[in-house]
């Protein structure tokens, strides 16, 4: 039996930035906060993030720069001056930079490898947020007066756990825990070992706070800075449920796996049936896109399933340029004969029921009557999946994103889950590849150690 305050300890040596890394953050956010400071006046800079709370991560090190604004200040505005300044100023540092858009633009740039973001906040009355963002110099000043270096260890062992299995931020695409929520957590329960111990028996939905009287949401934790409001409200059902599972493996047999690397297992192709699109992806905010990205798999689910085939699973993934959808059927191929089921006999619909069989193109065989209902056969039109999407898609049958429709209609189709493999390359076959697992990566690590 692994010792378990052993082996966190020694997890939690690894996740610890280096402190020359540490250092190099700061100054990268002391010149660029000097620069800021020129333009916008002292005092209207500031570090938050993990960087300013401690809880950073060896490899993951970056710093958070908001720019305060007074409150009659137009966001529209806000937005524009630290976009452009923003970019002037790490293009002055040497750095390169890309636009972002959460819940509003800001700026991410590189500068000495370290990575920076630039975003806009208000200095809002405490409760009278303009944007999402002003709680964020509350929730840094709580989190640096509730947290000790000890627990910032706690914290980083959190975070690592739920990265290792993708379940770690608000986002659309991941619908986890965010940074925030993790620190309230370790606050809450003390130890990562103490948390996993209470996660491994919850059940869903989980209250930690009951006098919030929030309800609705798988995870409900109270922002100590805004109580009306559920930190965790991004956690879906899923992203929850896995840490649960996960926190239960954990304790059953502990490894460092768990933390810091990938299963290579492989799944199993023979005798099962898949379903994959790759398009192109028109520029889109990141959580619009994995919005519509949702909803498109939904529809297309819908469809398959109203033309008789019967959807196992689904999935998407997306870069910047680049989509893919999949799904797992029971069958790619359908019989191609179908149970036209009418209506019952005694139904006003019944004589009309007979006379249009007799006018069916595809009948195979004649009405008749079981029980009380009618009954005939008709040839199935689409009995191959890739076929039947393709039809969903252009005749419009589907409901697709409009924003992605243009681009669904171009899609690559594929039903030979090699040849899908074959054409995919880096994160992309790296998602199809755990797709075609099916089990998370906490599940692979464990079944190897029984
Ligand atoms: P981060 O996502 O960088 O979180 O957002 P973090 O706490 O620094 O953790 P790391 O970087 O993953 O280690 C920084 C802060 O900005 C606010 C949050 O309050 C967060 O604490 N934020 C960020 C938002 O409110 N909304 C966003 O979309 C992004
Ligand atoms: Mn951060």
């Amino acid at each position: 039996m692994t010792d378990l305050p052993e082996l966190l300890k020694k997890v939690a040596e690894e996740l610890k930035p280096l402190p020359e890394t540490v250092d190099r953050t700061r100054d990268v956010a002391t010149r660029l906060m000097g620069r800021l400071e020129t333009f916008f006046g002292a005092g209207k800079v500031s570090v938050e993030g993990s960087f300013a709370k401690g809880t950073m991560l060896r490899g993951k090190e970056e710093a958070d720069i908001f720019v305060h604004f007074e409150k009659t200040f137009p966001v529209d505005d806000a937005c524009r001056l630290v976009v452009d300044k923003g970019v002037e100023v790490i293009r002055d540092e040497g750095g390169s930079f890309r636009l972002r858009y959460a819940n509003h633009p800001y700026v991410e740039g590189f500068v000495d490898g370290i990575r920076v973001n630039i975003v806009p906040c208000y200095d809002a009355e405490y409760g009278k947020w303009i944007t999402p963002v002003d709680r964020t110099p509350y929730h840094t000043r709580y989190v640096k007066t509730h947290l000790s270096p000890d627990m910032a260890d706690e914290v980083r062992l959190l975070k690592a756990f739920l990265i290792n299995d993708n379940l770690y931020g608000a986002e659309v695409k991941v619908k986890g825990f965010s940074g925030y929520v993790c620190e309230l957590l370790i606050i809450r329960f003390r130890s990562f070992a103490s948390l996993v111990m209470e996660a491994s028996r919850w059940k869903p939905p989980v209250v930690l706070d009951e006098e919030a009287g929030i309800t609705g949401a798988p995870l409900v934790l109270r922002d100590p800075v805004d109580p009306q409001r559920n930190t965790a409200a991004a956690v879906s059902l899923s992203a929850l449920s896995n840490f649960i599972m996960k926190s239960k493996l954990f304790l059953k047999n502990p490894s460092t796996k768990f933390f810091l690397e990938k299963s290579s297992l492989k799944g199993l192709v023979n005798g099962r049936s898949f379903l994959g699109l790759v398009f192109e992806l028109p520029q889109q905010p990141p959580d619009v896109l994995w919005g519509e990205l949702s909803r498109t798999v939904g529809g297309l689910w819908r469809g398959l399933e109203q033309h008789g085939f019967k959807v196992l699973r689904g999935d998407r993934w997306a870069d910047s340029h680049r989509g893919v959808i999949v799904f797992e059927l029971e069958s790619n191929i359908l019989p191609p004969v179908m149970l036209n089921r009418g209506p019952p006999v005694w139904a006003k619909t019944a004589v009309d029921f007979v006379e249009e069989q007799f006018t069916k193109e595809g009948l195979l065989a004649y009405p008749w009557v079981s029980g009380d209902r009618l009954y005939s056969l008709l040839r199935r039109k689409h009995t191959e999946a890739s076929e039947t999407i393709q039809m969903l898609i252009k005749t419009g049958k589907a409901a697709i994103s409009k924003n992605l429709k243009q681009y669904i209609i171009n899609a690559k189709i594929y039903s030979d889950p090699l040849q899908l493999t074959a054409d995919l390359s880096g994160e992309e076959a790296n998602f199809f590849m755990e797709f075609v697992r099916t089990c998370p990566n906490y599940i692979a690590h464990y079944a190897s150690s029984i």
